[in-house]
């Protein structure tokens, strides 16, 4: 059944909703971890791993508003409500609305390439990002990423940890060595032939001191 006008809003986060650092107790009405995806197009990973584990609580960033409410009204009807999505530019939400040690995960699968060489700048993973990423991710927290455009995954590789402070690390709920595509830009390139690079780095638990 379709959401009736207005109901599935209430996964959406609107943009004078927000004039500071999320809290998120009170954006899901409880403490547990949040896990953000960036990028989640219609939501194929986000609504699927928030079916899964209804024990984590999952942000969803996407630019594209038409996408936004494609997943948004598909996490209504399977009644997820350990969903919220809010339309925006990941950098700014990076930069000015996560507190510091606030998520568990992040998640950015198939990032916009930018293969030209004039539109470099546009790309995600860069060291203000980068830096952004290590900040807001608890101790023991994870970065899962992945790409099919092999230059950017190196690229990605050298900006991490040179900017970041997280380090490379096998993420257990993630393997890196799993062939399977999880989003739908993964399953596309997967059934085209072409391979799926991908890389986590976590946020070392430190020792007593
Ligand atoms: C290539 S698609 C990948 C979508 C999905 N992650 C997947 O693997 O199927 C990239 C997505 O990221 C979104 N996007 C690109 N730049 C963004 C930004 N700066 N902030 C938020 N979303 C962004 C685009 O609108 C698009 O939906």
């Amino acid at each position: 059944m379709d959401p009736k006008p207005g109901e599935a809003a209430a996964l959406e986060i609107l943009p004078g909703q927000v004039d500071g650092p999320f809290d998120f107790t009170a954006l899901f009405g409880n403490r547990r971890p949040v896990e953000m995806e960036i990028g989640i197009g219609k939501g194929r990973f986000l609504l699927a791993q928030a079916e899964v584990r209804p024990e984590v609580n999952f942000l969803g960033i996407e630019w594209s508003l038409k996408y936004l409410r494609v997943a948004r009204d598909r996490a209504w009807r399977r009644a997820l409500m350990n969903i919220r999505l809010f339309r925006a530019d990941a950098r700014h939400v990076l930069a000015a609305l996560l507190p510091d040690r606030s998520l568990a995960r992040v998640h950015v699968y198939c990032p916009d390439p930018w293969p030209k060489k004039r539109h470099r700048k546009r790309r995600l993973f860069a060291p203000e990002t980068a830096a952004h990423l290590g900040r807001v991710l608890v101790d023991g927290g994870y970065l899962d990423l992945s790409t099919d455009a092999e230059e950017y995954f190196d690229e990605i590789r050298a900006v991490m940890p040179a900017h970041s402070g997280l380090l490379p690390a096998a993420d257990p709920l993630y393997p890196i060595d799993s062939p399977d595509g999880r989003t739908s830009y993964e399953v596309k390139y997967v059934q085209a032939g072409r391979t799926i690079h991908r890389a986590s780095f976590t946020r070392p638990i430190r020792g007593p001191r």
